[in-house]
């Protein structure tokens, strides 16, 4: 599969891999590629085809073990399955043979278990020892764990303890999604030994012309349709490549079922507050203000402003422009929409059209009527637009005029 962009981050990621120990951060949002960033770096570092012949390529011969962090956070999950895939060598410290229990794939390479200990805080501490002793005994070696955000709390402290003890031959490279995540990450990096270096790159989605390139890759025959796909998918690499396939599949570009999956199910996980926010950002067209949002979704201002933060924070709604807030895609927008219930619906709706106090100003029906009529559009336009009859807007322009002094809906543009 084609890889775009990224030139700079592949770079960074390359350099402060050479430089060992070191912790690496990598955030970003899901789908936006943190995986296939690091499989770029590490999968064929020597490549002349490599976008970035200037930059350090990967040492030959290092090693990179990865595992992942699982929504339901087994104890040491990703420090298991990234062991495992390890070639111990022959002479180990018999500290080692702690781990035996947890890999019994290559327990006949590890040294005999040493004695149990009465003090679990005591074992666990020559566990902890055990893993870095045999990353020590791997070297080079970089450790990847991906997905943070999903790490359960003994990996969680082992992955602090290995930070700061981490041997001169290893790289640790964490991933995780910010809007997922509980606990600061940053704990890692915090009390890092100086010469311990640490390394943070924040993947932003692809831009236009990225987007384009991809979309170009994907889809070699202009398909009707895929023209500008960055609008919709926010350039969100995962988004772009269901959309591409739901064309070249000659679907109608609907919201790809794995993306409305992954939003729903982050939906799900809100406080009732913050998922009504994020349904009443749905079924308005522009971003708002926090106040809008919490009229529409019908909840108390306080239980609004904390949903509108943790809608923020999830990454389902974005800031757009100060104080204004809407869903963060196109597609987000359109698998919400998708998923409100007549009943929920036509609640918002109602409180949608409910005119606004005090008198004179527009209730947030007529804000949206008013701001697309402003951008020129006809009332059937706006209708369409807002899944109303076209009777219906013309008396939202009526009575936004005569609220708002006017007398010509041209004034509204001025
Ligand atoms: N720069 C890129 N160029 C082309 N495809 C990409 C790029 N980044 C990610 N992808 C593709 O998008 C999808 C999601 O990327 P992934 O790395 O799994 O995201 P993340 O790990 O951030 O959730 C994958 O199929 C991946 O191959
Ligand atoms: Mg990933």
């Amino acid at each position: 599969m084609p890889f775009v962009g990224r030139a700079r981050e592949l770079c960074q990621l390359a350099d402060a891999l050479s430089r060992p120990p070191v912790v690496v951060l990598i955030e970003g949002e899901a789908g936006v590629g943190k995986t296939r960033l690091l499989h770029e770096l590490t999968s064929h570092p020597l490549s002349t085809s490599h976008p970035l012949p200037a930059c350090h390529p990967m040492p030959v011969g290092r090693a990179v073990l990865t595992g992942r962090c699982h929504p339901m956070r087994f104890p040491y999950g990703p420090i298991v399955e990234a062991l495992r895939d390890a070639c111990p060598p022959r002479e180990l410290n018999p500290v080692t043979g702690a781990l035996r229990p947890l890999l019994p794939e290559y327990a006949h390479l590890l040294p005999p278990a040493p004695p149990p200990l009465s003090d679990a805080h005591v074992e666990r501490h020559r566990l902890f020892r055990g893993v870095l002793s045999l990353l020590e005994a791997l070297c080079p070696v970089t450790l990847v764990v991906e997905d943070v955000h999903w790490v359960d709390p003994d990996t969680r402290e082992l992955l602090s303890f290995l930070a700061r003890c981490l041997p001169d031959t290893v790289g640790l490279v964490l991933t995780y999604r910010a809007e997922d995540l509980r606990h600061p990450v940053a704990e890692v990096l915090a009390h890092l030994p100086p010469h311990i270096d640490h390394a943070e790159l924040s993947l932003a989605p692809l831009d236009p012309e990225e987007t384009a390139l991809l979309v170009k890759h994907l889809l070699p025959g202009s398909l009707p349709g895929s023209a500008d796909l960055w609008p919709l998918t926010g350039g969100v690499p995962f988004a772009i490549e269901e959309l591409a396939r739901m064309l070249a599949e000659g679907r109608e570009p609907g919201t790809p079922p794995a993306l409305r999956d992954a939003v729903l199910l982050k939906l799900e996980s809100l406080p009732l507050a913050a998922r009504r926010i994020v349904q009443a950002a749905a079924v308005m067209s522009d971003p708002v203000c926090g106040k809008t949002l919490a009229g529409v979704a019908g909840v108390p201002a306080e239980q609004g402003e904390r949903g509108l933060a943790e809608a923020v924070r999830r990454g389902l709604l974005r800031e757009w422009t100060p104080g204004r807030y809407g869903l963060r895609q196109p597609l987000t927008r359109q698998a919400v929409c998708e998923s409100i219930t007549p009943t929920v619906r036509r609640r918002l709706n109602r409180r949608l059209d409910a005119p606004a106090e005090p008198q004179g100003t527009l209730s947030p029906r007529e804000e949206q009527v008013v701001r697309l009529a402003a951008d020129g559009l006809t009332n059937k336009e706006i209708a369409e637009n807002l899944f109303l009859s076209p009777r219906t807007v013309e008396v939202h322009v009526a009575n936004a005029l005569h609220k708002l002094g006017l007398t010509s809906r041209r004034q509204l543009s001025r």
